[in-house]
């Protein structure tokens, strides 16, 4: 079976962290999201995935090379222009097209769900597409699409957000479609939200299912750290060998902790903290709901909560970063400082104080 992944999205959201990689191959709980992505379509049995880029080609060549023994074939479709969330599917027919039927995500979504349940509701109702939906209590925050299915499954309408409220459950990125799609696509820029799935809801083409397990658009920071608490929590109740288990008294709830970090005396790690390989985190700490990239620093008795520190950057002693403050690569803040939800760009020293939320060029 195959899959295709759509990861040519520019990910302007994540600034500044996508200034130094593209989005799918940041890390989410310590692995490239991609990799959260392609696991799971292996575990449902795909054995051949194509990569929808349109920019960055090289990095994601250098991404496929490291990745060569992951035991499934991989394989890049690129644009040479955006062709939307539909047309890259109708660019890599070629490559997907097998006669059955295959998945195709969205890249920034951060979930866990069982596939295969998936594939076998989609074989039962012999139509041309499913879709995933999820529950929202604000549908408007987290995607741009409602669907209004029948209770047997089959998609009355499928609506991007207007003023009136259609309901809360909402398109989550996640499908499989049968062969019979590619008559509907054009290798052209198109829209899979706003052209291909109302069309197959009118011609009752398209079967909707919601499944265990969790779910979150992590375009954007503060969506991103909670999608992490989410991550998480899923593995607290399904893998919690993937937790960190030797913080002793410094834990304070689910922490995922890379091997080679290093943490020090009397520090309190958590709840929902991601750390990266190589991070030293000095005595007295304090870190709640952040993620630390790779090589980051966080000396003695600083605070980091509600933040991401992007990679080899370094917090100084006594500095506190807060309030969904986003470092870019290689930002090193200086001791006793306060950073409340600044976006402090790549390459930057910090001396001073950033007391409300700004951009730091
Ligand atoms: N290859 C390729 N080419 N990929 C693209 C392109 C493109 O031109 N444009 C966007 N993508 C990828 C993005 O990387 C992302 O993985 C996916 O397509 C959807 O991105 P957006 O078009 O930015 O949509 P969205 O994230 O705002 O909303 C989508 O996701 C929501 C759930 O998170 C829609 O599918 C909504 O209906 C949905 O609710």
């Amino acid at each position: 079976m195959k899959g295709l992944i759509l990861v040519g999205g520019l990910g302007t959201q994540l600034r500044p962290l996508t200034l130094s990689k593209p989005k799918p191959l940041i890390e989410f709980g310590n692995q490239p999201q991609l990799l959260h992505h392609m696991k799971m379509l292996k575990h449902a049995g795909v054995t051949e995935v194509v990569l929808a880029i349109n920019y960055r080609a090289e990095i994601m060549a250098d991404f496929l090379e490291k990745h060569q023994d992951f035991g499934v074939k991989i394989t890049l479709s690129q644009e040479t222009e955006p062709l939307g969330t539909a047309g890259p599917l109708a660019l890599a027919q070629d490559l997907l097209d097998d006669g059955e039927p295959f998945f195709v995500l969205n890249c920034d979504i951060a979930c866990e769900f069982n596939m295969r349940s998936l594939l076998d509701f989609h074989n039962a109702h012999g139509k041309v597409g499913t879709i995933m939906v999820t529950r929202m209590d604000e549908p408007a925050k987290y995607g741009k699409s409602v669907v209004v299915p029948h209770e047997t499954g089959l998609v009355d309408r499928f609506v991007e957000h207007g003023r009136t409220f259609a309901g809360n459950l909402i398109n989550a990125g996640v499908y499989i479609f049968s062969p019979t799609i590619f008559q509907s696509l054009s290798m052209r820029s198109m829209s899979m939200e706003k052209e291909v799935l109302p069309r197959l809801a009118e011609e009752e083409q398209l079967y909707s299912l919601r499944l265990d397990g969790y779910w979150m658009n992590i375009k954007k920071p503060p969506d991103f750290l909670m999608g992490t608490s989410l991550y998480l929590a899923y593995l607290q109740h399904h893998r919690p060998e993937e937790l960190a288990t030797a913080l002793g008294e410094a834990a304070d709830g689910n922490v995922v902790m890379a091997e080679s970090a290093t943490i020090g005396k009397g520090c309190r790690i958590g709840p929902d903290v991601v750390i990266g390989p190589g991070c030293v985190i000095e005595d007295g700490v304090r870190l709640a709901r952040c993620t630390l990239l790779e090589g980051c620093r966080v000396c003695a008795h600083a605070v980091v909560i509600d933040s991401i520190l992007g990679w080899r950057s370094t917090v100084g002693c006594w500095t506190r970063v807060e309030g969904v403050s986003v470092l870019g690569e290689d930002v090193h803040l200086n001791d006793e400082l306060c950073i409340n939800g600044a976006l402090i760009l790549p390459h930057k020293s910090m001396d001073a104080s950033v007391f409300e939320p700004q951009i730091i060029m």
